[in-house]
This record gives C-alpha cells, structure tokens and sequence, in this order.
C-alpha cells in the first residue's frame, strides 16, 4: 500500500493536509518586526506542520466574525476558536504592508498583510470562555495581547519548531506511522497534566477497543502552575517503558499552547488530532477546563450539538475516574458501588502541594516510576 497523507481512513479536517516549503526571505517594503509571543509561536508552529488544516494561515476578518458567531470559517467547515494574530494598533503604522516574524531574533516567516480588523475583546471572551472575566488565564491572555488582528498570506523561512526531543511528529510523520502499524483506527489523548493512573486507565480501556494510542501530551506555554512539559515527558517515558505494550502507542509531542478554553478547545483537540490521522479522541473530565469555569461534562456535551461528518472523528467519552481502595482498582461510579470515602482523589493543586512538600504521591495515585520522576523535579 503506498502512504497517501490524505489517507481516507481519517481524511485531515477539509480534506487536505496543509503542507509549507521553506523560501527564501524575500524584500518587502513597509514591514514591522515582531518578536513572537509564546502563543502566536505555538500557533505558528501549528499552522506551519498542518495540524491546524485546513488553515494556511492566522484568521481574516470573515472567518474570525463566523467562527465567533457560529463555529464555522466562512466557507461553513467547522472551526471553533479563531486563531488570529493580534498586534496593538499603536505598534503598526497606516499603510505596513508586511510582518517579519521572530523567534528569538531569527526571522521564521514572513506574512503578507491583506487585512487588519478590531478584536471585539468582550464578544471574542464571551464566545471562547464564555466568561469575561480576567482571572480566566485565556481572557487574560486576550486582554494583554492587543487590540488588531492582521491576515495574510504566510511565507516561512526556516521550520517552525519549539520541542527538540525525539519525539516530535508532524502530522505527515504520524500518518505514515499509522500506516506503516496497519492501525485502522487510533485514538488520540490530549494532556497537558503529569500522568497518573486515571489517565492510564483511559488509555488502557481505548486500548481495548482500538488498533492503537497516540499519546499526544501539549508541550506549548501552559500557565506558570502546570508542570513543564520536559518533566511530563520524562514521566510519559518511564510509564511507557513499564507498564504499556510498546507496539501498539505511540507518543508524540502536541505543539499548541493551551488555551483553557473547555468545550471549545475540546473541538479544536479532536480536529487536529483527526489532522494527525487519529479516528478516535479521549474527552474526560473537564477537558481543557480551568477552575470552575465548565461542567466537569462541558466538554462532552458540546459534541452533541456538532455534525458528526463535520467532525469526522469519534469521541470516546469517558466519565471521571479515580482509584477505589476497596475495590483496588481505578473505576469510575458506572463501575464502582462503593462510597466516597473509599475514593482517592487528588486535584491539581493537592498533588502540586503534597510535591512541594516533598511529600510521596500515594501509588494508588500515581505510579511509583512517575511519582519519582515528579518529586525530583520539585527538588
Ligand atoms: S487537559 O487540559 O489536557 O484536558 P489533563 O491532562 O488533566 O488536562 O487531561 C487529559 C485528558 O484526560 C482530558 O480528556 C481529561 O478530560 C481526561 N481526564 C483527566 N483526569 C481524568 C479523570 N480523573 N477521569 C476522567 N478523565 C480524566
């Protein structure tokens, strides 16, 4: 069988995989400089490896009102969050005609600037968070960024690419990979938290129903209280090397920042992933979520609304999980009869505190090989 990256059994989202070739810098007139922010990169890096298919490039001003009013680019595909590039209108004179775009003073990309448009901050918030409120890291991010957004073609110069492990794939690689298992259906998991056994457990129950697992851990900026993605990886690591079936997961790095935008970013998760060649998506418990801000099934319940051949990947819903020391196992209450106080469950901030504290993770918990990995990075 020869590798179409195209390949039928999961077409990219809007039928093809947006693929750059590296050209030369070229001279432009009127052009601003921008040193990248840590998001604008990781958007960039998306765009640039097609993981973001079918964008070629950030949103223009059609898309961005559609996407913010209904979830579609305006030619009616399914796009939920809109990836704009926003600059502050005081930073780009009247007539600039081209950005020159920077990763630590090296120019990466060029972008022809056809548009520029206003964001609407209080509608974008409300339609992506679904909150205005600035505690949310997402609407803080959006109120500092600035108040234009620019569009146009993009040019790059030099591959986009943040993580320098060996475990970084690009769609075109990780779709070769699938071909070459034979896989016939995949489904992927996003993470951007340590690993613990509820994550294994959902892995392991899709394991039991699919050909393969892409593991496919964020590695772009996360808010200054996640854990880093080196130390997530060397967990990932450990745990695959002791306790998975090596021929049948794959891991692989997911450039993107995280956005903490719940149910919508749940979308954009399944479809990039489905961009990665995955048939099938983990959603959990309040996935991509923040505080409180959504229902612990938030997430879930957006993909009932959608049109599952717009969507075009099937989501594995999976309800909260946690270790029951009764029954010795990770369940959830579909399987479990037993109490709450039998339950173990940890949240985010409890097992950053107890690492703090340089207390031991409990191994119901976490499995011994992480929970060292974890501890020695709180040294
Ligand atoms: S997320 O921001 O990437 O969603 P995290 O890495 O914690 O955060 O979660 C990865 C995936 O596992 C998400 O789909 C999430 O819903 C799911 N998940 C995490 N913990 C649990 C749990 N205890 N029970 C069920 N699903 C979970």
């Amino acid at each position: 069988m020869s590798f179409n990256p195209s390949d039928p059994i999961a077409p990219p989202h809007g039928g093809e995989l947006i693929h750059f070739e590296i050209t030369a810098p070229f001279k432009v007139d009127k052009f601003i400089d921008i040193e990248l922010s840590p998001r604008q990169r990781a958007d960039l890096e998306m765009i640039f490896v097609g993981a973001y298919s079918p964008l070629s490039s950030f949103l223009g001003r059609d898309d961005y009102h559609c996407v913010l009013d209904s979830m579609k680019l305006s030619d009616g595909t399914l796009w939920p969050l809109p990836i704009t590039f926003v600059v502050s209108s005081g930073e780009l004179a009247t007539g600039t005609a081209a950005a020159k775009l920077h990763i630590q003073s090296v120019h990466v990309a060029t972008m022809i600037i056809r548009e520029r448009f206003p964001v609407e901050l209080h509608q974008e918030a409300q339609s992506v968070y679904g909150t205005t409120d600035s505690a949310h890291p997402g609407v803080a991010t959006l109120i500092n960024e600035g108040d234009i957004a620019i569009a146009g073609e993009l040019f790059f110069h030099q591959p986009v690419r943040d993580f320098r492990g060996s475990e970084y794939l690009t769609p075109t690689e990780t779709r070769s990979y699938f071909h070459e298992q034979r896989w016939n259906s995949v489904v992927a998991f996003q993470t951007r938290n340590p690993i613990h056994r509820a994550h294994e457990y959902l892995h392991k129950v899709a394991l039991e129903l699919v050909d393969g697992l892409f593991i496919n851990p964020l590695v772009g900026h996360t808010k200054d209280d996640d854990v880093p993605s080196e130390v997530r990886m060397e967990a990932y690591r450990t745990l695959l090397d002791n306790y998975y079936p090596r021929d049948r997961v794959l891991l692989g790095v997911y450039p993107a920042a995280m956005r903490y935008a719940g149910p919508k970013e749940a979308i954009l998760h399944a479809l990039s992933r489905k961009n990665y060649g995955c048939t099938h998506f983990i959603v959990g418990r309040d996935h991509a979520g923040v505080g409180d801000y959504y229902g612990t099934y938030a997430a879930q319940e957006i993909f009932s609304t959608l049109d599952p051949s717009q969507l075009g990947i099937e989501i594995m819903k999976f309800e909260h999980s946690f270790f029951c020391l009764v029954c010795e196992q990770v369940v959830s209450k579909r399987t479990c009869p037993h109490p709450k106080s039998s339950h173990l469950i940890l949240s985010g901030t409890k097992v950053r505190e107890l690492l703090s504290r340089g207390v031991a993770l409990p191994s119901q918990y976490s499995r011994p090989e992480v929970a060292s990995v974890l501890a020695a990075a709180y040294l």
